[in-house]
């Protein structure tokens, strides 16, 4: 059999640096951490050497379209598999940002949702049977987030595809540009309803994965923990080695699990997403 591949993306520092960390002590199979930045990928890549660790690198931007096609032919080339998948990457503008909340609306949704999209569309195609995709998600990607109850609905619909959730999204965005996303019953916060996407387009992937003839496809989307890591200014309350613990366990779930399509918390209890 072929070695098994495991792929982390951000991966350069914070929760998805240990993630990798982790994997490369626990997952019997090629670990690669992906960074946007190749030095700062490789930097990485260094430090775990030195513990001992021997993950691989390659570059990978999310955003960009090119960089995740390279990266997916070489994965086809090289081993024409995937096992794991840890959609990592994320931004957050700071909350003394001085950008227009119009541009933090689109530039975090671009990061943090499409552009997660486009790495699984792109990837999927890769995973073998009884591969485990998560998403990471956060405590903010709770569907409570939202209080508006026809916004709410949207979310809910048990047939929603990707393509109703990227117009929702959308919508998200278009009405921030106009400024009246609060008039419309969003929260003032694009993190929130970036995650909330993220959180949601696991439940689609599930639903796809169900029936994928590939048996056992898993993907859950997780909440890390509030985390010591540059994301939270550093006043997160956990290490990134604990923050990983979840990503890890969702990624690492054994063959068949009923942990499918959940909304797995920190401690790895499973939370209702749509709970209010
Ligand atoms: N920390 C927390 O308390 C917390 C809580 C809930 C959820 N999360 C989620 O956990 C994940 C990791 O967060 P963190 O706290 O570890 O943040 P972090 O320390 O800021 O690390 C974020 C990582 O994402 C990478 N990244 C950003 N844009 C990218 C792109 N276009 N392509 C590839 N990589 C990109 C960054 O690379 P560069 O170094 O090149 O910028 C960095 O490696 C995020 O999805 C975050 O939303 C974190």
């Amino acid at each position: 059999m072929t070695q098994r591949v495991a792929v982390v993306t951000g991966a350069n520092k914070g929760i998805g640096f240990s993630i990798v960390k982790q994997l490369c002590k626990q997952f019997d199979g090629i670990v690669y951490l992906t960074a946007r930045d190749i030095i700062r990928g490789y930097n990485a890549i260094r430090k775990l050497k030195q513990q001992g660790l021997n993950p691989n690198f390659h570059k990978l931007d999310i955003t960009d379209d090119d960089s995740i096609s390279t990266f997916h032919d070489y994965l086809k080339e090289m081993y024409d598999r995937l096992d794991i998948l840890i959609n990592n990457a994320g931004i957050a503008f700071k909350e003394s940002a001085t950008e227009p909340f119009s541009i933090q609306a689109e530039e975090t949704l671009r990061v943090n949702y499409f552009a997660l999209r486009k790495v699984c569309k792109k990837l999927y195609p890769l995973l073998k049977p009884h591969a485990r995709v998560v998403h990471v998600s956060s405590s903010s990607g709770r569907l409570k987030s939202i209080s508006n109850e026809s916004l709410r609905k949207k979310f809910l619909d048990p047939n929603l595809t990707e393509e109703e959730l990227d117009n929702i999204l959308h919508g998200f965005v278009n009405a921030a540009k106009e400024n009246r996303h609060l008039e419309e019953g969003w929260p003032n916060s694009a993190y929130i309803i970036s995650k909330i996407g993220v959180s949601a387009l696991a439940g689609i992937h599930q639903r796809m994965f169900d029936s994928d003839p590939r048996e056992d496809l898993v993907v859950n989307s997780v909440h890390p923990g509030f985390v010591n890591t540059d994301m939270t200014g550093h006043k997160g309350i956990l290490s990134p080695d604990q923050g990983a613990e979840a990503p890890v366990y969702g990624a690492l779930l054994p063959k068949n699990t009923d942990i499918r399509g959940k909304y797995v918390w920190y401690d790895k209890a499973l939370v209702i997403w749509a709970k209010t």
